[in-house]
């Protein structure tokens, strides 16, 4: 079966993309490379040694925003009797902080982008769309665990234009329900690495996320760590988040693929977290713990769009997607810190 999978070089992109091209998938990955590096397409072939499934992989460099250039590889594959079968859209920008100041690029990519996919599969009579969503469209949640029939509350232009993909997931859904069939995944924080070291988080630039930020610390690329904020209504006064290993989230997807494989049509949204909740303090602790690494930190003042608690409540994907994340918040550390032992700077 063929998969597109928009923005595959990404963090998280990269870790499907390898999980689905051994699992046998063909796999076409769409990436403008803005946030991620094309080395990761080199490190993906490496770690496949079995030559016949890297002729799996095929890598196509354009935007989201090129609704041409999304065309001709729709209509490529089906002259090539291979059409695409299943995307899995990542494509997007993701700072909850960028975005802040720079909402029309967010709108533009993240709306825009994903209505020039729609038309583009509808012209193809492709209708199974695995979706990339964020937990932060829960907003200032009035309770957690998080259910997935809370309250819909986006605080940042990021979580409205989530928010905007799955009113149009809705609206396309209802207007014909025995054709599309969607699964809008809604990732906490996805942290970690694949334990060969060889794929795993690059940012570009300083950090937003706290996870990265931690690993360079370690490394010694960031003197310290600015804990945004000790006075939140936790245990501790830190923030607490839901992290889900990286592997986790990732067989989420393909896990999402057998599941629309099995269906007529949906609409699922769907929560992908560990449901634990960990404090920053908590983190800082058990990558200290993990590694034997000192994370010095100081104390700064709140960050715009954070909320003081968010974790899953994950029962939906345990029960429709037969999911469930295996992978300890030690084994997150260790996974992270191993890759970036072994690459100092990232995709160099
Ligand atoms: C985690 C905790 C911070 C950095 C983000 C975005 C979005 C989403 C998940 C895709 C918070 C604290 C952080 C730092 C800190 N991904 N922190 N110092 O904000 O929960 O979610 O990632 O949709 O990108 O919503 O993740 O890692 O930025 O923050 O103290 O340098 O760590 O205040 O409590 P967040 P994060």
């Amino acid at each position: 079966m063929r998969v597109l999978l928009t923005g595959g070089a990404g963090f998280i992109g990269s870790h499907i993309a390898l999980l689905l091209l051994e699992r046998g998938y063909d796999v076409l990955i769409f990436d403008s490379f803005a946030n991620s590096s094309s080395n990761v397409i080199k490190r993906i072939e490496n770690f496949l040694d079995n030559k016949a499934l890297k002729y799996k992989l095929r890598v196509i460099n354009g935007d989201i925003r090129d609704k041409k250039i999304l065309e001709s590889i729709f209509s490529k594959c089906v002259k090539e009797n291979k059409p695409i079968e299943v995307v899995i859209h990542l494509a997007g920008v993701k700072s909850v902080v960028e975005s802040l100041t720079n909402p029309l690029y967010y709108w533009d990519v993240n709306v825009s982008g994903t209505l020039n996919l729609l038309l583009t599969m509808k012209e193809h009579q492709c209708y199974s769309l695995v979706f990339s969503s964020s937990a932060t469209i829960y907003g200032l949640s009035s309770y957690v665990p998080i259910l997935e029939e809370q309250k819909i509350s986006p605080i940042t232009p990021y979580g409205q234009t989530k928010v905007a993909v799955e009113n149009l997931f809705y609206d396309l859904y209802k207007s014909n329900v025995n054709l599309w069939k969607i699964c809008s995944l809604r990732y906490f924080n996805p942290v970690g690495a694949h334990p060969s070291g060889l794929i795993g988080e690059d940012p570009k630039g300083i950090p937003n996320n706290l996870f990265p930020f931690i690993t360079q610390v370690a490394i010694g690329r960031q003197k310290t760590l600015s804990i945004y904020g000790d006075d939140w209504e936790t245990k501790d006064g830190s923030g607490i988040r839901d992290y889900i290993h990286i592997i986790d989230l990732a067989e989420g997807h393909l896990s999402s693929i057998d599941y629309l494989n099995t269906s007529e049509s949906c609409l699922e949204f769907i929560n992908l977290g560990s449901g634990k909740g960990y404090s920053v303090f908590q983190i800082i602790r058990q990558f200290e713990l993990s590694t034997g690494c000192r994370i010095p930190f100081s104390i700064e003042s709140r960050r715009d769009g954070d909320v003081a608690v968010s974790y899953a409540d994950i029962s939906k994907a345990k029960r429709l997607l037969s999911w469930t994340p295996k992978r300890s918040l030690e084994q997150m550390c260790l996974d992270g810190w191993n890759w970036q032992m072994k690459n100092p700077n990232g995709y160099g």
